[in-house]
């Protein structure tokens, strides 16, 4: 090669697009595992586009602050392939400290489902998400973790608690942004009332809640989606003060207000387009089809006493239930093992039988006191008790599964 030949790769100046840390993901699939890693405690993602300004100072002060809390902790840092190369300075940080991974997100982008996808990667029983700009102080963390007692599903950092608040911030933003916020208040009050700030981007929330809770990438506020879709029962919040930006710039500006209202409509409906309730109700459907099938099949063609017949019948509903909640419709959740099958088992068994025996009464009282056929008064008790009592079954057992 002569001086002035022009190497092919001097000509592209850009390094290669590989590195050994920074794992390739291509984010489209969002299962979040219902178990995790014993090594592992807290997970936290850190979402970034161009942040290759903010990123390195982010992650030193996080390592700090989660290593001071004395917990197992992983960052993950969720980078849309910024074209800055935000996970290249990331993964330098991750050759020098532990517990820091990269994800390179290509195929994929917005700030939703890079957190969903860092959660679906993450190994900890708690997981949780910040800013990558700086702009969420990274000693909260550590309130956020004391926070997570047992009993806590979810730790917000919050604007809008006595000691927090926003640096400095115009009227007309302080305006819109709580103007947003009445508005949720408004439209879904069981949701954005929970918290004193539903905006936040900055929590901490147990696996379990999450885990198999179809929650909605579309979702820009995903504190709003896991509150309106997980199992949340208890939330405790931490004041924090919203930083200015130093480096780099927001990248949530236009269309954020449109976006925010779709999400709030999308939540709104939710519960009719549930697909675990469509589910839910078709098995319902299919139990008692099944159940009036086998009773005509015993008691009609072989015989077998009414009370009897019956009672066989509606058992074999219950366990069609239990089996097809366990295997279709709540598939895929967190189920802990097979001791939580069996309670499960257990529990539907309890919680049906004692209806079925309340359906034999009512049999029973319509052939004796009223002289109805057995068929009509198996079919008016059928009607009558079953669909009720698989949906509380179900409701009873599968609780904190919402449909
Ligand atoms: N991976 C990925 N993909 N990250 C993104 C994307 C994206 O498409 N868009 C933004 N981010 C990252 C940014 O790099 C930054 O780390 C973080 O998400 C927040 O984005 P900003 O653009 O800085 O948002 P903001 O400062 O306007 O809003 C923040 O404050 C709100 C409080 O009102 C966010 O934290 C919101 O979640 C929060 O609700
Ligand atoms: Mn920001």
């Amino acid at each position: 090669m002569t001086d002035d030949a022009v190497d092919p790769h001097t000509e592209h100046p850009d390094p290669p697009l590989i590195h050994p840390l920074v794992q390739e993901v291509d984010g489209r699939a969002f299962p979040i595992d219902g178990r995790s890693d014993p090594a592992v405690q807290v997970s936290l993602v850190v979402p970034t586009f161009n942040e290759a300004a903010n990123i390195g100072q982010l992650l030193r002060s996080l390592h700090e602050v989660l290593t001071g809390t004395g917990t197992a902790f992983e960052l993950i840092v969720v980078d849309d392939d910024s074209p800055d190369r935000t996970w290249e300075v990331a993964a330098g940080v991750a050759a020098e400290l532990p517990g820091i991974r990269v994800l390179r997100r290509t195929g994929a982008s917005g700030l939703a489902t890079a957190v969903i996808c860092g959660w679906a990667h993450a190994r900890g029983a708690v997981l949780g998400v910040i800013d990558g700009d700086g702009q969420h102080p990274p000693a909260v963390v550590a309130d956020l973790v004391a926070a997570m007692d047992e009993r806590t599903d979810v730790a917000v950092a919050s604007r809008h608690v006595p000691g927090g608040g926003v640096s400095n911030w115009s009227a007309i933003r302080r305006l819109l942004s709580r103007g947003a916020q009445a508005l949720g208040l408004l439209l879904l009050p069981g949701t954005v009332g929970r918290v004193t700030d539903p905006m936040s981007g900055f929590f901490l929330v147990r696996r379990d809640v999450v885990a198999g809770a179809d929650l909605d990438p579309v979702g820009y506020k995903i504190l709003l989606e896991v509150l309106a879709r997980g199992d949340v029962r208890r939330v405790a919040e931490r004041p924090y003060v919203f930083l200015e930006r130093t480096e780099g710039e927001s990248k949530v500006a236009a269309g954020h207000y449109v976006g925010y209202l779709r999400h709030l409509m999308r939540l709104r409906l939710h519960p009719l387009r549930s697909r675990a309730l469509v589910r839910y109700l078709l098995v319902t459907a299919v139990a008692l089809v099944a159940d009036a099938a086998v009773f005509l099949w015993i008691f009609d063609q072989q015989g077998w006493n009414l009370t009897r017949s019956a009672a066989i019948a509606g058992e074999a509903g219950i366990l069609l239930t239990v089996a097809l909640h366990d295997l279709w419709t709540f598939a895929g959740r967190a189920t802990r093992g097979a001791l939580d099958r069996i309670r499960r088992l257990l529990g539907v068994q309890i919680a049906l039988g004692t209806l079925l025996f309340g359906r034999l009464l009512v049999i029973n009282v319509l052939v004796n006191w009223f002289h109805l056929g057995p068929l009509a008064a198996f079919c008016v008790a059928l009607a009558a008790i079953t669909p009720a009592s698989h949906l509380l079954g179900s409701r009873l057992t599968w609780r904190g599964v919402r449909t």
